[in-house]
């Protein structure tokens, strides 16, 4: 952002997130933040802290690749570590969330201050699409493996993914 408060011509979003696996909602939140922000780097991070990953980082890339390749501003990266320090060095303006409920919010901000603080850039957040706002990766993947229907919830690509990983490694 430019000190007057204009958009800068070179804002650069990040959208970080683990991604195990992308649903609509991740999407949703892509496709808007590609509508305000010259360029969007959606970002995997390398090992979410909270479990071991259904999903592979390749295959996370993956599917994060094929869900946003209508999407020329939009490229998909990951990092590890910290979020700060990977905004400084690909000179990012801004990192973008999304908030689903107020309960999100409360984790968010801390972590908007903490990342800021750390590395002067703010988080924007979008209010998820009221369709998606009980939608999350760990939902989705506790509903598929007990045999629901996640169709409506995650994109065409990741519902392939979801069948394949169960194909390979059985009710995983
Ligand atoms: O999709 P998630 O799991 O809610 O995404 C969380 C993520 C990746 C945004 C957060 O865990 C993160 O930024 N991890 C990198 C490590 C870090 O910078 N931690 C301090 C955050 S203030």
């Amino acid at each position: 952002m430019a000190r007057n408060g204009a958009h800068s011509p070179q804002s650069h979003a990040i959208y970080p997130g683990s991604f195990d696996p992308p649903t609509n909602g991740h999407l949703d939140v892509i496709a808007r933040a590609a509508i305000v922000f010259p360029t969007v780097t959606v970002a995997v991070v390398v090992n979410p802290q909270k479990r071991s990953p259904h999903f592979t980082l390749d295959e996370r890339e993956e599917m994060l690749r094929r869900c946003t390749s209508d999407f020329p501003n939009v490229r998909v990266d990951h990092f590890r570590g910290l979020l700060a320090d990977y905004v400084k060095r690909i000179d990012a303006n801004v990192i973008v969330k999304g908030l689903r409920v107020v309960s999100d919010f409360e984790n968010e901000m801390a972590s908007a201050h903490m990342n800021r603080s750390l590395s002067n850039v703010d988080t924007m957040f979008l209010m998820s699409d009221s369709n998606y706002s009980f939608v999350s990766s760990s939902l989705i993947k506790e509903v598929f493996l007990q045999g629901g229907d996640i169709s409506r919830y995650v994109p065409d690509v990741v519902l392939e993914y979801m069948h394949q990983k169960r194909s390979t490694h059985g009710r995983k």
